[in-house]
């Protein structure tokens, strides 16, 4: 064997270990100090999530305004959907100026995302094909509103 072999192997040797090196230079260097403080995440993290405006109110919020359609909905179908997921966050509506509108969705689409029948929702969940089923009542979806012409939306199963 002659010495050139030799000296390869060491160069190659010399650049992988700095290589190496670089890598945790560079690692250091990218990593937030705060990362690993409490878990695989940056700490810090935890204090600027909690510093965000709130926007939702908690889920009882509505009753002490609304105490009509709070009474309707814990006594039907509807009672666990929170009422700020068919319309909007309480801030947008109860703020410092006043009351403001409340956004009313009065199309399918409002239903459809969580009625839509879909593979991979549990097969317990309530849900159809929209077509098939307005159609099965001698009804179609060219009136975007047909769902709240039998169901009344804070009690779907109610009378109408
Ligand atoms: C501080 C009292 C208050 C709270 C809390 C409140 N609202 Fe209202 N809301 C009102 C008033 C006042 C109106 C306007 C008068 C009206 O049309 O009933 C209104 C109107 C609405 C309307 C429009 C009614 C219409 O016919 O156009 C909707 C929808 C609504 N609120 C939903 C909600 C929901 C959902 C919540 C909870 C996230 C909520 N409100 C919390 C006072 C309140
Ligand atoms: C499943 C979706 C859904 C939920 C949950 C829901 N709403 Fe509604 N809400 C609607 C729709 C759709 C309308 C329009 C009904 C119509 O015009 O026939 C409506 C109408 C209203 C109105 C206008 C007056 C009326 O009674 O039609 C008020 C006020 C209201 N909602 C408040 C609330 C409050 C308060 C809650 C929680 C207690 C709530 N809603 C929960 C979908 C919902
Ligand atoms: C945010 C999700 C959500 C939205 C939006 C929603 N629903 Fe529901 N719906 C539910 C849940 C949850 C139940 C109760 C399921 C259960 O008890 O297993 C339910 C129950 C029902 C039931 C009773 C089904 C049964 O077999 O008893 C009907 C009917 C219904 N919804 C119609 C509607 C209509 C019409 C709309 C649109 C105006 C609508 N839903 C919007 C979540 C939603
Ligand atoms: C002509 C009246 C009518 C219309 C329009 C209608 N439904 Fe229904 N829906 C019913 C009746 C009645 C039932 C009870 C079971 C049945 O007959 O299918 C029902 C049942 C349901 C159920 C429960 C199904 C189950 O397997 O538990 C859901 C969810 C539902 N409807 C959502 C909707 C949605 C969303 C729309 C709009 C796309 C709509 N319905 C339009 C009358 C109607």
């Amino acid at each position: 064997m002659g010495k050139g072999h030799h000296r390869h192997l060491i160069r190659a040797a010399i650049l992988l270990g700095a290589a190496i090196f670089l890598f945790f230079v560079v690692r250091a260097l990218l990593i937030p100090k705060s990362f690993g403080l409490y878990g695989h995440f940056r700490g810090e993290n935890l204090a600027e999530q909690a510093s965000l405006p709130i926007v939702h109110g908690n889920p009882n919020s509505c009753a002490e305004c609304h105490d009509d359609v709070w009474k309707i909905k814990l006594a039907g179908r509807h009672a666990a959907v929170p009422c700020q997921d068919c319309h909007a966050p309480l801030t947008q509506h109860v703020t410092e100026d006043g009351v403001q509108p409340m956004p009313i969705h009065k199309t399918f689409a409002l239903c459809a995302r969580c009625h839509q029948k879909l593979e991979a929702k549990p097969k317990t969940f309530p849900q159809i094909d929209f077509h098939e089923h307005v159609v099965s009542k001698d009804k179609n979806l060219e009136n975007e509103e047909i769902c709240l012409s039998c169901h009344q939306p804070h009690s779907p199963m109610g009378e109408k």
